[in-house]
């Protein structure tokens, strides 16, 4: 491998892989892109760029128009591969799908040249590196296992991804020390962070942990709401004096927990530690509890208003997305609740003000001010800013599931 200026291979061209490709060309690097899907190549190609990124467009702009950048659907000969492609979970039991990493991987193969340097970055089970490598040298007996391989996790946030490429700490592992160590040389080259060098197993469990940890915080949180609840304790009141401890510091619950990451790659965890991971299985499912319990809730609600008033009520869910100030809907169990209680036969407007009204259909979108004059019953669900400390008409029945307007912290 040329190490001053290695010919870069990006495999899959989706909210990683495109900000990565685009930042290493910007550091005067040649990067080839590979998508399966020929429309995002041909975006691609044409400057253009397919997803919501702040500052990508212009720089995917500039490295194509300078030569830089390229992208195209057969996989081309390069120096380093770096694999970003979809690794999702199936089915009630949450296997992990690693079809996206293993179909890439085969693509690879047959480029593959002595010396050349293959990174997994999909977030993966554990042992997914040494799997691909043990395809990869039965695929390529000819190389002498001649070739490096390791597994480096993403941990950027969207909609702060050219930021955090390049200043977020990252965990490199390689199959082997030379690996972890041309890992780590090629990751110098646009990661301004700390690396820290590990082995690929340690590297891949680095990322699920991570979200398993939060996941499990939130759960705790949660847990504390359904008691508080039963208790008759304002579970707002309980976390923040708690928190006023100096070794203390509870989240926040809420309606449960979504997002592509957080409420995915526990599952990864207990899908291959079953007898072990007790903890993170029961933190997945006090979060998913969560939300029904929030329906059953607001359900309930609905009954008594119906036989003290003669009609239905309209329920405002105030908030569709899976987190506070964005519009991303991915997992969320904003909207998994609010689709609960359309499916009971329930009349249901949602305020969303991250999102465009007619871009989305699924639910009549209002505005917070025709929400709080139609509605009967409103039903706080994410905590978006322009939530906070509304004046609801007393008239209304609030349930408040994340704290918009319930208690103000000491
Ligand atoms: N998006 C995030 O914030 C984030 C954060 C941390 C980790 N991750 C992980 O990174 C990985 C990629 O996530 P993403 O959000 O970029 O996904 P994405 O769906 O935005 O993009 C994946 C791209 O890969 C392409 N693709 C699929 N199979 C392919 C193949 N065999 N060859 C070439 N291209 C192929 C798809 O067409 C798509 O354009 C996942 O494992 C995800 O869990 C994502």
């Amino acid at each position: 491998m040329k190490q001053d200026k290695p010919v870069v291979v990006m495999v899959g061209l989706g909210y990683i892989g495109l900000p990565t490709a685009a930042l290493v060309a910007s550091r005067g690097l040649h990067v080839k892109g590979v998508d399966v899907n020929p429309g995002v190549v041909e975006t691609i190609n044409q400057g253009k760029i397919h997803i919501v990124e702040p500052d990508l467009a212009g720089l995917v702009k500039r490295m194509v128009e300078e030569g830089y950048l390229e992208a195209t659907t057969e996989m081309p000969e390069g120096d380093v591969f770096v694999v970003a492609v979809p690794t999702p979970s199936r089915g009630e039991e949450h296997v992990p799908d690693l079809s996206y990493v293993e179909s890439a991987v085969r693509n690879v193969a047959p480029k593959l040249r002595r010396g050349n340097l293959v990174i997994i970055e999909s977030t993966s089970p554990v042992g997914t590196t040494e799997k691909m490598h043990a395809l990869l040298n039965e695929l390529r007996p000819d190389l002498e296992g001649d070739f490096h391989m390791a597994y480096c996790p993403e941990r950027v946030l969207p909609g702060r991804v050219l930021y955090e490429l390049q200043h977020n700490d990252r965990a490199i592992g390689g199959i082997d020390e030379e690996s972890t160590r041309r890992a780590i040389d090629f990751y110098r080259h646009f990661v301004k962070a700390e690396l820290y060098p590990t082995n690929a197993r340690t590297a891949e469990m680095v990322k699920l942990v991570e979200n398993a940890s939060r996941d499990v915080q939130i759960a705790f949180a949660n847990e504390l709401s359904l008691i508080s609840d039963k208790a008759g304790i304002n579970v707002w009141e309980l976390i923040d004096l708690a928190n006023k401890h100096p070794r203390v510091n509870i989240l926040r619950p809420g309606t449960g927990v979504g997002g592509h990451c957080i409420a995915i790659d526990p599952w990864f965890i207990v899908h291959d530690y079953s007898d072990e991971a007790r903890l993170i299985r029961t933190a997945r499912e006090i979060n998913n509890y969560k939300t029904l319990w929030a329906a059953e809730k607001v359900k309930n609600a609905a009954l008594e208003f119906e036989k003290e008033h003669g009609r239905k009520p309209l329920i405002a869910a105030m908030g569709l997305a899976f987190k506070p100030d964005i519009d991303d809907l991915r997992e969320s169990p904003a909207l998994a609740l609010a689709r609960m209680l359309k499916a009971q036969g329930l009349d249901v407007v949602a305020v969303e003000p991250n999102l465009e009204g007619d871009r989305y259909e699924e639910f009549q979108l209002v505005t917070a001010g025709e929400a709080l004059d139609k509605a009967d019953i409103i039903a706080f669900l994410v905590a978006h800013t322009p939530f906070k400390g509304m004046k609801v008409p007393e008239s209304k029945k609030v349930l408040d599931f994340v704290n918009a307007v319930t208690y103000p912290a000491k």
